[in-house]
């Protein structure tokens, strides 16, 4: 009966510290303040900011929990998740105001619970794509519902992707995490774009090779339009003027993305012309430093995407792959989740850059990464708790106001597994490995 009693007291001390929080908006973070912030900030500093901010931002997403459909919080994993960030907000609230003098113990306990809440939080991408595949096995998914979930994915895993990246700092500046030479906590003021693009083809390739015994070539050029004298390179595996095109960003952002566009343009390619083509034509990346915009440009020939697909691409789930089985968890890296646009997307649009697709059908696919060239501009973008958020839950999907169903991609995003051929291999397909 006392644990009862104990149990029913901590729920609602739980809630009325989310009620709290959730009341404040997150404070968005430039990349240079962030760099500001690496370079000035003591670790008591951090810890002050830190100690609201994390519980801000945990509570806003928390709070969005309560708003999305019953079924798919009573699956297991979804439970699990939700389990985890009750845990984490817990741990936080023991370095409230109040808590006395802010000691160098009390900053060293700090930083071990960053670390155990990183730690207990690595897997949530997975946990919370088969809590929904644990839904529509167990249940007909309407659009509504659909379209919820898809809403609320984006949020969810945007409010990870930025509870990550503070975290990372405060450990990696004042704890024990690994800190690269010349970089600012995860950033590094002068990302060398290049290496990043060489370095995430490579891995691709080696995947790819494994499954098809083929890949395409990679070219590559740079322009720089920023500083007048137009620099063209020809990177090939000629030697490249390295300092060529370089920005102030996170170089495991940069890498989850490339990584993730080159495995779709490798994998579409083979598949296109057939893996015992005697050549295939190169994935062409086009680099180009501009006044405002860094933009990344892979162009494949692997057959395009159709029109009536484009609308589904950054849907969680959606993929061309086999859906992997529920054991195939442990190797993500070829597993086909449908998760790598979609994520990516959201990579880029955390700095205010953005992810663009577009193809011709039966030839090939461009992808476009934008970053913010100035480190000023790239601002943090960070889903809020508030009115607006929870009409979007209760609006109804809107009803067709045009008479053709033929194009039905225009109107409603499928979420069915009929709208997967499930011909392919996994092979390239992926998801967030983060
Ligand atoms: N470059 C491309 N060419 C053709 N199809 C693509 C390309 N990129 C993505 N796609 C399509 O988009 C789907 C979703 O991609 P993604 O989100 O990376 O998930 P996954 O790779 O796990 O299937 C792919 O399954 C594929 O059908
Ligand atoms: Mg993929």
């Amino acid at each position: 009966m006392r644990i009862y009693r104990i149990l029913y007291r901590q729920a609602r001390v739980l809630e009325e510290r989310l009620d709290y929080y959730s009341q404040f908006n997150p404070s968005p973070l430039s990349m240079q303040q962030f760099t500001d912030f690496g370079e000035n900030a003591t670790n008591s500093d951090s810890f002050m900011f830190l100690r609201k901010e994390l519980p801000v931002r945990l509570a806003n997403i928390m709070k969005e929990f309560n708003l999305l459909p019953n079924k798919l919080l009573h699956m297991p994993s979804v439970e699990a998740v939700r389990n985890l960030y009750r845990q984490s907000f817990l741990d936080l609230l023991h370095f409230q105001d109040g808590i006395g003098p802010v000691t160098t113990t009390t900053l060293d306990k700090f930083t071990d619970a960053l670390v155990k809440i990183r730690n207990r939080h690595s897997d949530v991408v997975m946990t919370m794509a088969q809590g929904v595949m644990e839904l529509k096995e167990a249940h007909a998914i309407n659009a509504n519902t659909e379209a919820n979930i898809q809403y609320f994915l984006d949020r969810f895993y945007m409010n990870r992707i930025s509870i990550r990246m503070l975290i990372n700092q405060h450990t990696i500046l004042f704890g024990d995490s690994v800190n690269h030479q010349n970089h600012i906590g995860c950033i590094d003021p002068q990302c060398d774009v290049v290496k990043v693009i060489e370095d995430s083809y490579s891995n691709a390739r080696f995947l790819c090779d494994q499954y098809y015994l083929a890949s395409p070539e990679l070219v590559l050029r740079c322009h720089n339009g920023k500083d007048k004298a137009t620099k063209t390179i020809m990177a090939a595996g000629a030697k490249a003027d390295k300092t060529a095109v370089s920005v102030v960003y996170v170089p495991s952002h940069l890498y989850h993305m490339l990584f993730e566009l080159f495995k779709n343009a490798m994998r579409a390619v083979v598949e296109h012309h057939g893996a015992a083509s005697d050549t295939f034509p190169p994935i062409d990346v086009l680099l180009v430093m501009g006044q405002e915009d860094l933009t990344i440009r892979l162009s494949d020939q692997g057959g395009g995407i159709p029109r009536s697909v484009m609308d589904f691409l950054f849907n969680y789930m959606y993929s061309t792959a086999p859906q992997p089985a529920v054991s195939g968890l442990d190797t993500p890296p070829l597993a086909g989740y449908g998760y790598g646009l979609p994520l990516s997307r959201l990579y880029a649009r955390y700095f205010h850059g953005d992810l663009q697709v577009t193809s011709c059908d039966g030839y090939g696919t461009d992808t476009i990464i934008y970053l913010k060239a100035l480190s000023s501009e790239a601002n943090e973008l960070l889903p809020v708790y508030n009115k607006t958020c929870q009409r979007q839950y209760s609006t109804p999907v809107q009803t067709h106001d045009w008479s053709s169903q033929a194009h039905s991609a225009l109107f409603v995003r499928p979420f069915s597994t009929s709208s997967r051929p499930r011909t392919q291999p996994p092979s390239l397909a992926t998801s967030d490995t983060q």
